[in-house]
């Protein structure tokens, strides 16, 4: 099969189109036939190997020779122990830790994040509704939202921050959303019930109070937030932050009144088949921004890397 691979940890231009033997299922596996990925900010730490913490899931030194973290596409065979999956299923999931999903075919094992295509949902929004998703899913699964809660979301447009946004709508919050000017129309499609153009605005000067300041795109610091935080509030990041801070902030701050959180990504079975529900319930809808073919894999790594795109980005496997 074709499968776009790479020998070692770099930039874009490591990556190559090569032919490689053909996947095939073990008894617990499905075999899928790849339709769409995204390429994602977490492929870009793939890529690089850095942070060095994502060397532990993919490679100390050698990397998984095959990138990609989610995917959407066809069963085309079964291994002889799988339940709940058959040929011809319409499928799509993540999962972060050498997936190998850049491929024509790949396997995975059914108690893994996958799960059946909702009808009517495309293969290119199945895709983008793993990655980013999950990363929200995973900064609110331990906060207590509830219908009134008063959230502000920084980077809102962004893979984690379209789908924060989403969830928070989802479960009835009140949402101030940060975007700049080309994703406003967006912020207010997706809900939020405030905006900000971080181009004439600065959010952190905001009179209102919020339960929880979620920034998702990681270009704040709780310093400069903390007066944003009812008594009890809860700052997090989806970055370290200067220093790393926001590894040590939330043992600093666990006897205040507002607090820092820092979310640590599990369990990625568990997003996707919260996601899978709302979408098949139509209360979740993956942001596109724009596809690439896998001959323009490396123009769509200087793309994500630069930081800018809106939601996610295709990877359009079928053209391989
Ligand atoms: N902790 C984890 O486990 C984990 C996992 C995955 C990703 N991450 C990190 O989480 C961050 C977000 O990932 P992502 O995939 O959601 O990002 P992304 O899709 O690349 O989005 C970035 C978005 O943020 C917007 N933005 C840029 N600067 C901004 C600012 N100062 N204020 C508000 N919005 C701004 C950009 O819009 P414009 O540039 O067009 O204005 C863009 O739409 C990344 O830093 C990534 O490395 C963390």
């Amino acid at each position: 099969m074709k499968a776009i691979t790479r020998s070692q940890y770099g930039g874009p231009e490591v990556l190559q189109i090569k032919e490689v033997p053909d996947p095939s299922p073990k008894k617990n596996e499905l075999m899928v036939e790849l339709h769409s990925a995204t390429v994602n900010r977490t492929d870009c730490s793939a890529l690089t190997g850095k942070p060095y913490l994502v060397r532990t899931f993919i490679g100390m030194f050698t990397p998984t020779a095959i990138p990609g973290t989610d995917f959407a596409g066809e069963v085309v065979a079964v291994g002889a122990e799988v339940k709940d999956f058959s040929v011809g299923d319409r499928v799509w999931g993540f999962d972060d830790q050498g997936l190998q999903s850049y491929a024509k075919y790949m396997c995975i094992k059914e108690h893994r994040g996958v799960a059946k295509i909702p009808e009517n949902y495309s293969y290119e929004k199945a895709a983008a509704s793993a990655e980013g998703a999950h990363y929200a899913f995973n900064g609110l699964k331990n906060l207590q939202l509830e219908s009134g809660s008063k959230v502000i979301v920084n980077g809102g447009s962004g893979a984690i921050g379209s789908a924060t946004i989403q969830l928070l709508k989802y479960l009835n919050v009140y949402v101030t959303a940060v975007a700049n000017t080309k994703n406003i129309d967006l912020m207010k499609d997706l809900g939020a019930d405030k905006i900000y153009n971080y181009e004439s605005e600065d959010f952190t000067k905001d009179q209102e109070r919020y339960h929880y300041v979620l920034d998702t795109v990681g270009k704040s610091h709780f310093r400069a937030c903390k007066p944003l935080l009812l008594p009890g509030g809860i700052y997090t990041s989806s970055e370290l932050g200067p220093n790393a801070e926001n590894l040590y902030l939330p043992f600093l701050t666990y006897f205040s009144s507002k607090k820092v959180k820092f979310p640590i990504p599990t369990n990625c079975r568990r997003s996707v088949l919260y996601l899978n529900r709302l979408i098949t319930e139509g209360k979740f809808e993956a942001v596109i921004d724009r596809a690439y073919d896998p001959k323009d894999i490396a123009d769509a790594y200087n793309y994500v890397s630069s930081g800018q795109k809106t939601g996610n980005v295709i990877l359009n496997l079928h053209k391989l």
